[in-house]
C-alpha cells in the first residue's frame, strides 16, 4: 500500500509471535495443539511482587512518573548491578523502559545513522536485525556453528568488524539456543573488542538468572573493565521473575547515551507503567529464593527434552547452559518425506508439517538466522513436553 512507510519494507513481523498466534488459532478451532513457541515462563508472578503492585495502586502511584524510571527503581537497579555483577553504576546511568525490547530499541534509535553496522551473532533473537533496520542501520550477521555449540569465536567476531561497526549485540544465555558463554569464552571476545575502540557492546542479559549445572553467568563490562565506558548492559524482570506482561526492562551505560535514550522515550511512550515499576522494585529488592525453585523445574524439563531428542535419528542437539530453549539441528532429516507426503526441504517445511501433521508448534531456525534447526521453548509443563516429544518422535519415525 503506497500510503505506508517504506521503512516497513525493510522489516518483517516477529515470527515467534506468528507461530504462537497460529497455534492459538488451531487450538481455538478444536485441535489439540501443544505450543512450544512462546518465550515466556509458565510460572505465575510471585505473590510478594503482586502485593507490591496492589499496594502501589492503593497508595495512588497511578500517575505519570519520570520518563525513564522512578528513583526507587533506579536505586534498586544500581544495587542489583553491584550485587550480581560487581558493576558500579549511578542512577543517572540507568534507563528503565517498557520491557527489554524497548530498551534495546531506544539504544539503537539513539545511536544508528544510515550505513552504521551492527554485528549480530546468529542464531539471534528474532528482533535484533529488524530493530537495527528500523533504526536505519545494517545488521551484519556472524553465524556461529553447531560444532561450536552456537557460540561466536573470536576469529568470527574479528572478521565481522569493519570501520563502520557501531555495536556488537551480545546475548548470553541465548535465545534461541540457550548457549551461555563461560568467562574464558567471553574474555576471548572482549579481547577482540579491546583492539577496536570504535565498537560498543550492547549486552542483552535477559536470561542471566536462568542457568543450570553450576554455569556462572558473566557480562562484558565485568569481564573486561576496559569496556565499561562503551558498554550498554541491558536486562529486565520479564524472564527470571516471570513478569513478561508487566513490561519492565532496564539498562545501564554512559550518561550521554542514557540521556539520548530518554529523549527517544520521552517522544514515544513516556514512562513505563507506574505500577509495574513498583512491582519491579520489589522484584529486585525482595526475596529471590523462588528463582532457584523455578530453575529446578527448568533444568528438569531441559533434560527431559534433550533426552527425548537424542533418541531421534537425524536430530542433534547440544546441551544448553541456560535460558529455556533448545535448538536442535535437523540436518539429518532434510530431503525426507512426511507421512502426508510433504518433502522436508528446509526447517520451515519441517515446522509447518510438524504443526499440521503432529499438532506441535515450534519455531523454524531460519527465523533466528541459522538453519536447518528449530527452537523448542521448554517453559511449559512436564506433561505437555513429554507428550510433545512423543509426537515429534512419531512424526520423525514416519519420515521416508
Ligand atoms: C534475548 C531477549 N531479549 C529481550 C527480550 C525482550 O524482553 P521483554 O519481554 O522484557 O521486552 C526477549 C524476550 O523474548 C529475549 O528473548
Amino acid at each position: 500500500m503506497a500510503f505506508l512507510s517504506a521503512t516497513l519494507d525493510r522489516v518483517k513481523p516477529s515470527p515467534t509471535i506468528a507461530v504462537t498466534n497460529k497455534a492459538r488459532e488451531l487450538k481455538a478451532a478444536g485441535r489439540d495443539v501443544i505450543g512450544l513457541g512462546a518465550g515466556e515462563p509458565d510460572f505465575d508472578t510471585h505473590q510478594h511482587i503482586k502485593d507490591a503492585a496492589i499496594a502501589a495502586i492503593n497508595a495512588g502511584q497511578t500517575k505519570y512518573t519520570a520518563v525513564d524510571g522512578i528513583p526507587e527503581l533506579k536505586q534498586a537497579i544500581c544495587a542489583k548491578f553491584k550485587r550480581d555483577n560487581g558493576l558500579d553504576y549511578t542512577p543517572a546511568q540507568v534507563s528503565v523502559g517498557t520491557g527489554g525490547k524497548q530498551i534495546l530499541y531506544n539504544a539503537l534509535m539513539a545511536t544508528l545513522n544510515p550505513g552504521d553496522e551492527v554485528v549480530i551473532p546468529a542464531p539471534y533473537w528474532v528482533s535484533y536485525p529488524d530493530m537495527v533496520k528500523l533504526a536505519g542501520g545494517e545488521p551484519v550477521v556472524a553465524a556461529a556453528t553447531l560444532e561450536n555449540a552456537f557460540k561466536l569465536t573470536p576469529e568470527q567476531l574479528e572478521a565481522a568488524i569493519t570501520p563502520k561497526t557501531k555495536w556488537l549485540i551480545f546475548n548470553s544465555p541465548s535465545n534461541p539456543t540457550g548457549a551461555g558463554y563461560s568467562r574464558e569464552e567471553l574474555k576471548a571476545l572482549t579481547d577482540v573488542l579491546m583492539r577496536h575502540p570504535h565498537v560498543w557492546v550492547m549486552t542483552d542479559d535477559m536470561y542471566e538468572h536462568l542457568a543450570y549445572d553450576g554455569f556462572e553467568f558473566c557480562t562484558p563490562a565485568e569481564v573486561e573493565p576496559g569496556l565499561f565506558d562503551r558498554t550498554l548492559t541491558c536486562n529486565g524482570v520479564s524472564k527470571a521473575y516471570a513478569m513478561t506482561g508487566w513490561r519492565i526492562g532496564y539498562a545501564a551505560g554512559p550518561e550521554p547515551l542514557i540521556a539520548a535514550m530518554r529523549k527517544i522515550q520521552s517522544q514515544s511512550t513516556s514512562n513505563p507503567c507506574s505500577i509495574s515499576q513498583w512491582a519491579a522494585v520489589e522484584a529486585l529488592n525482595g526475596p529471590h529464593d523462588f528463582i532457584a525453585a523455578n530453575n529446578e523445574a527448568f533444568k528438569r524439563r531441559r533434560d527431559l527434552v534433550i533426552d527425548a531428542l537424542s533418541q531421534i535419528d537425524g536430530i542433534t542437539c547440544p546441551v544448553p547452559e541456560g535460558a529455556f530453549y533448545v535448538y536442535p539441528s535437523i540436518a539429518g532429516l532434510i530431503g525426507k518425506t512426511t507421512a502426508a507426503g510433504t518433502v522436508i526441504t528446509d526447517d520451515e517445511a519441517f515446522a509447518t508439517a510438524l504443526l499440521e501433521e503432529a499438532d506441535v508448534a515450534v519455531v523454524f531456525g531460519a527465523a533466528f538466522g541459522l538453519s536447518p534447526n528449530f527452537r523448542i521453548s521448554y517453559a511449559t509443563s512436564d506433561e505437555a513436553l513429554t507428550e510433545a516429544c512423543r509426537r515429534i518422535h512419531d512424526f520423525c519415525a514416519k519420515l521416508r
